[in-house]
């Protein structure tokens, strides 16, 4: 085949218990734009961790080709040089160097000397900034940029390198609507280069949008390879039904509440911006949450909804204005600890940052914030522990082998059920849900969704933030929507539709 760029030849992979790969097959056509798709742990990123070198050739059986030359690649320069360039789910960028150093990290350019050119460095990073449409000050550190901007700036790192192929193994899953969508131009302007481009997604619009062709595959297995642009047939009922093996007829399992007394009420709340002295960052919030109900907060990226998350906590940095009440009781919350013994949960948006701890264990990650419902005398009941995180791992289909993998072991929705989980062991009156599918794929989600409704029905309320608009659409009792700091609407379930909705989200009548 000599069309193909990338080929895959009976490719297994086994990790201590787990099977990630079987008999893969299929090939990538030179300057398509190919989609992989399939479920938690279906075996997407280590695929593509084989093409980038992180796995070298003896760890695998079976056998890929590029160009139709057989990849020994021992490192991951190895497959840089040979042009392949990945853009990794979860970050690889270091926090506190700025961009200029990030993007010429271990590939310095330096003067005849051999120092490093920073004149040469800045005005590449400049041209590199221009081409994936970012426009920022290259001396900013990595930690000031929003999470679109640091998947940008992980781009303009990998196409610095001169990559044929590039893969991005889920890039848009923290992305707002309008990124996601600059993404999309960008991976067709690079076609259009003649770079060929794979693209790891659960989101399965933009997949339907962007892709020439996709391949999905289920449990490391190779379930179809098929044709996306010129399918009429092709759709993402289609689609799902071949990663999960069935179809699924409704999304969103919603359930008729009969919400109870006010749980959870803030007034008034008011938070000052954290740079401009005239402004604030939150305005004035006021909101409820009742037991069995809930409730969805929206809004665009930049609206306020983490800030207001955070700030509940007493996680943001400047003192905040107004009042909390948790079960009608006027409450003070200094620390996420302190949220906790007050029966207050929040599931944290960045679950690499914040949410998880990559060295420990699932089940140490799992029990990690409940300890002492485990625990006597200061000694842990392993035997009762190991029971509820069981538990928790059935519940939410957690794929693994053995809780005692390390959390790094996991693949990304895998590592966001835990995160799940971690809270819902502590059992909460109130949780506070900071997009709680993100990166997670279809069947997955709907489990999360009919956990929630589960929860609620034993009298828990949730408060969800969600950029995903069919899912607070799908899923809410209510939708309170912020913009700029301030709420700008609410919609019930009877008259909530996405017209409406941005019509508030944007602040505009
Ligand atoms: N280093 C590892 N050690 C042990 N098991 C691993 C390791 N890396 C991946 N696995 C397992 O291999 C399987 C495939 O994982 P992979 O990360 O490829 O899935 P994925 O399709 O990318 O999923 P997601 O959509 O959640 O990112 C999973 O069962 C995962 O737990
Ligand atoms: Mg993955």
């Amino acid at each position: 085949m000599s069309d193909a760029i990338l080929e895959f030849k009976k490719v297994s992979k086994h990790f201590a218990g787990v099977r990630a790969l079987s008999d893969v097959s299929f090939s990538i056509r030179k300057g398509e734009i190919h989609s992989l798709v399939g479920e938690n742990g279906a075996g997407k990123s280590t695929l593509m961790k084989i093409v980038s070198g992180f796995y070298p050739r003896d760890s695998y059986e079976g056998a890929a080709f590029i160009d139709g030359q057989e990849i020994r690649f021992r490192t991951i320069s190895d497959a840089e040089n040979a042009g392949v360039a990945i853009i990794y789910q979860e970050f690889a960028l270091v926090p506190k160097l700025n961009v200029i150093d990030n993007i010429f990290l271990g590939h310095e350019i330096r003067t005849p000397l051999g120092s490093i050119d920073m004149m040469a460095e800045s005005k590449r990073a400049k041209e590199l900034l221009d081409m994936v449409g970012l426009d920022i000050n290259p001396y900013h550190s990595i930690q000031e940029l929003g999470v679109g901007q640091q998947q940008l700036v992980e781009i303009a790192k990998a196409i610095n390198r001169k990559a044929r192929l590039i893969i991005f193994d889920e890039p848009s899953a923290a992305l707002n609507d309008k990124e996601s969508r600059q993404l999309l131009d960008l991976i067709r302007s690079f076609k259009e280069q003649g770079i060929t481009c794979v693209y790891v997604s659960h989101k399965l619009e933009e997949v339907l949008d962007v892709s020439d062709r996709l391949t999905v595959l289920r449990d490391g297995n190779t379930v179809i390879t098929e044709d996306v642009k010129n399918n009429a047939g092709m759709n993402e009922g289609r689609i799902i039904s071949y990663m999960v093996g069935r179809t699924i007829e409704n999304r969103f399992p919603w359930i008729e509440k009969k919400p109870g007394e006010t749980v959870f009420e803030i007034r008034d709340w008011t938070v000052p911006h954290p740079v401009l002295s005239h402004k604030n960052a939150l305005d004035r919030i006021s909101l409820s949450v009742r037991r069995g109900e809930i409730v969805g907060l929206g809004g665009l990226m930049g609206a306020g909804r983490t800030e207001l998350a955070l700030s509940i906590l007493g996680l943001y940095e400047k003192p905040s204005s107004g009042e909390i009440f948790i079960n009608g009781k006027k409450e003070r919350i200094s620390s996420p600890s302190e949220a906790i013994s007050k029966g207050l949960c929040y599931l944290t948006e960045d679950r690499k940052g914040k949410g998880l701890i990559l060295m420990n264990s699932i089940r140490k990650n799992i029990t990690l914030a409940s300890l002492g419902q485990f625990s006597r005398f200061s000694r842990i009941n392993s035997f009762k522990e190991e029971r509820a995180v069981q538990k928790m791992v059935q519940d939410l289909t957690i794929k693994t082998a053995s809780i005692e993998q390390d959390a790094a072991n996991l693949s990304g929705g895998n590592q966001q059920k835990v995160v799940l989980a971690k809270w819902l062991i502590a059992n909460p009156k109130i949780l506070i849900l900071d997009e709680p599918t993100r990166g997670i794929d279809v069947g997955a989600k709907f489990e999360i969704y009919e956990l929630m409704n589960r929860l609620t029905a034993e009298g828990m309320g949730i408060l969800m933030i969600s950029s995903e608009l069919p899912e607070l659409l799908g899923v809410c009792d209510r939708i309170v929507i912020m913009c700029e700091g301030a709420l700008s609407g609410e919609l019930g379930r009877n008259n909530a539709n996405p017209e409406l909705f941005m019509k508030y989200a944007t602040g505009g009548n």
